[in-house]
Order: C-alpha cells, then structure tokens, then sequence
C-alpha cells in the first residue's frame, strides 16, 4: 500500500541528531521551560516574521491562550470557517467564548470575507481565519472587513507553517496566531506541541503567564491560567526540525507542482493555489463529485487517501447549535467533494507515479 504519509521515512536522515537533541535534555535534568524552549521561541518567531514566540502544549491549546491573551471570553463571538476541523472550534470554547461559522470561498477553501461580514453582531470580538492545506486565507480582504471595528485577527495557522500570502509568511498579519506542531505537520515534533506568536510584547507577556497557571513570578498570579508548556524534549526536537525545514518545504512544493502539471481527469479538480498564494504544500487536496467512488478506486490501486475534513462542524452531533444543514452551501459542498492525496517529504518517486496514474485512470 502506498501510505499516505510516513514519519518514520521523514526522521530517518536525521535520526542521529534527533537522538543527540533528546538525549542533551535528558543529560541536562531539565525538562520544562529551559533553554531548548526559549531557543526554540526566538528561531521560530524569526520564521514566522514576529516578534514573540510563545511555546505551548498543543495547536488547540495555543488558539485558547491566544484568545484568553487578547481578553476574550464569555459573551464574547469568534467567527471562524465552518469546514475547519474540530480543534479550532475547541480552543475557542475553552474560552467560554462562542464560535460563530462563516462560509468558504470555493476557490481556496478559506473564509469567504462576505460570509465574515454577515455574520458579524456587536458581541464579535475576533475572525479566525484558518490556512486551510496551507493555503493562506484573503487576508487583504478580510482586514478590510474588520477595519475600523473593534474586531482583532487571530490566525489558526495549524497547517500553514512557511506559507505566504503576499510574500509575506501566515502567523505575521493578526494580533495573534496559533500553531501546532503535531507530528503530521510541516514542522512537527514528536509528539504534541504549539505556539503562539505575536507582535505585541504586552499580549506576549499576558500570553507567558497564561501558560503556567497565570503566573507572573514564583507567587504572583495576576489572572487565572492553565497549564500549557511545551517541553524541553520537544523543543529541541523542534529546533533540528527547523533546520531542515526548507528542505523538507522545497520537496513538498515540487511534489505539489508534480501533481498539478500531471493530473488530469475531467473528474477530478485539484485546487489552485491563488495568485497571492504561496502554499505551503501540507496537503494535496483534490475535489470530485464522486469523491467516495475516487477513494475507493485510488484504494483499489493500493494507494491510501484521507479526507480533510468529511462533516462540516455544524453537521457534527457535538456543534449542531453553531447551524442548519445548508447554512453553508460552499463548506457543505466541498466536505463532501475534497480528497487528500498522499504527499510527503522523501515521498519515493514511483510513487508519485502510481498515483498520477491511477487518478488520471478514474471514472465513476
Ligand atoms: C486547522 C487546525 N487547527 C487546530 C489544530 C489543533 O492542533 P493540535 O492537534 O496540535 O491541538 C489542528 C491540528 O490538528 C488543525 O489542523
């Protein structure tokens, strides 16, 4: 079968400096909040283009810690995309704030900024959008959007780690943004991790303080927190993973490219990146209207797909307050329509291959 991504295949050429990083922190008998996090929070703020870099558990701990940070909570609205994945929604809530969907323009599967604006009521505090794939959102059309309003801009960037909108890198346009760094990710660790990154040095400090119980120092808690650190292993993990990063991006986006100069079914669309797009390549999705039927066929070929994501939330048992059955034709639509097709750094060639053909030789 041909996997739709292999970890093992991505850590094997730098096992042995993986092995030394995890191997320095456990020499060193320090495991939470050292040196290998502060490191790592000034590399990976200097990538993503910000000033402050604040390591935590995971990608949906970072959008709640960010929310919390800005000052939102109870009675408060966050607007996000409906065809996001559960985490999203989970993080705002954590906050007591309410999520709020809006459609998806169904050129890039992002928020479509008319939806935002519709859905936008006097307790609106914040539009999250979400790099879907890594596709960068609108953001020049969103920001026009909430200019003038007393609505900020948190980006869930879980899956666009290096993507540009603009030649400008994701995670560098709102007053927050959240990221993750799940093993499947772009960058990811070997386990769970996160981070918020953030222009302002006050929110920063809010946002250091919320992680550790909303402590300022030893005694002193100005506010209540939670416990959300990204640990010393992890760190370090993530710091030999940045090395490589450009590497492991210049191979996805070649594979991508591969895939986009190769497909052609009058059945099956891969999306197109816009023109202000520089994606990240996290993951190939192509649409059919017989997605089920291409997934069966590409599995009958020995070839392993995923679909990101199948429900929309507001058709998910746990969310079915946030919207009807076809409150948001565009997610509803595409949901049913998007296929993942296998994509990965050291991705073999021949395998490459096997799926071009085996895409291209689909009929329903
Ligand atoms: C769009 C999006 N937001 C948030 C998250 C949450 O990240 P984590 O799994 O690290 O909590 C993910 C990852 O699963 C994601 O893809």
């Amino acid at each position: 079968m041909i996997p739709f991504n292999d970890l093992r295949r991505q850590n094997q050429p730098i096992l042995d400096e993986l092995t030394q990083a995890a191997l320095k922190v456990i020499n060193s008998g320090h495991f939470v909040l050292g040196d290998e996090v502060r490191s790592f929070e000034k590399e990976f703020a200097e990538f993503v283009g910000a000033r402050n870099c604040i390591g935590v558990a995971s990608g949906t701990d970072a959008i709640q810690i960010a929310l919390m940070g800005l000052g939102i909570g109870h009675g408060h609205e966050v607007i996000t995309a409906a065809n996001t994945c559960v985490p999203t929604i989970a993080g705002i809530a954590a906050t007591g704030a309410t999520p709020v969907l809006a459609d998806i323009d169904p050129k890039t599967l992002t928020l479509d900024p008319k939806s935002v604006a519709s859905a936008i009521t006097p307790q609106t505090r914040a539009i999250m959008p979400v790099h879907m794939y890594g596709h960068p959102c609108d953001m020049d059309a969103l920001t026009r959007v909430v200019n003038g309003k007393e609505i900020t801009i948190v980006e869930d960037c879980a899956q666009a780690h290096g993507a540009e909108y603009r030649d400008q890198r994701c995670g560098s346009f709102g007053a927050c943004a959240s990221f993750s760094f799940y093993p499947t990710k772009n960058l990811g660790a070997l386990g769970d991790g996160g981070a918020v990154v953030t222009n302002d040095n006050e929110t920063a400090e809010r946002i250091r303080a919320l992680r550790q119980y909303g402590r300022a120092d030893a005694y002193n808690h100005p506010s209540p927190g939670v416990n959300s650190r990204l640990d010393e292993i992890q760190a370090a993990i993530l710091r030999v993973k940045l090395l490589y990063f450009d590497d492991a991006s210049a191979q996805r986006c070649a594979l991508g490219e591969r895939y986009d100069s190769s497909i052609a079914n009058d059945w099956v669309s891969p999306l197109v990146p816009s023109k202000w797009a520089t994606p990240n390549r996290h993951l190939y999705v192509v649409r059919s209207p017989h997605r089920d039927a291409l997934q069966e066929h590409l599995s009958r070929n020995g070839i392993a797909t995923q679909v990101h994501y199948p429900i929309p939330i507001h058709l998910l048992e746990a969310y079915r307050e946030f919207g009807k059955p076809d409150a948001f034709p565009e997610s509803e639509r595409a949901c049913a329509e998007v296929l993942s097709l296998p994509l990965y750094p050291g991705m073999p060639g021949d395998d490459v291959e096997s799926v071009i053909q085996a895409v291209n030789t689909f009929h329903p």
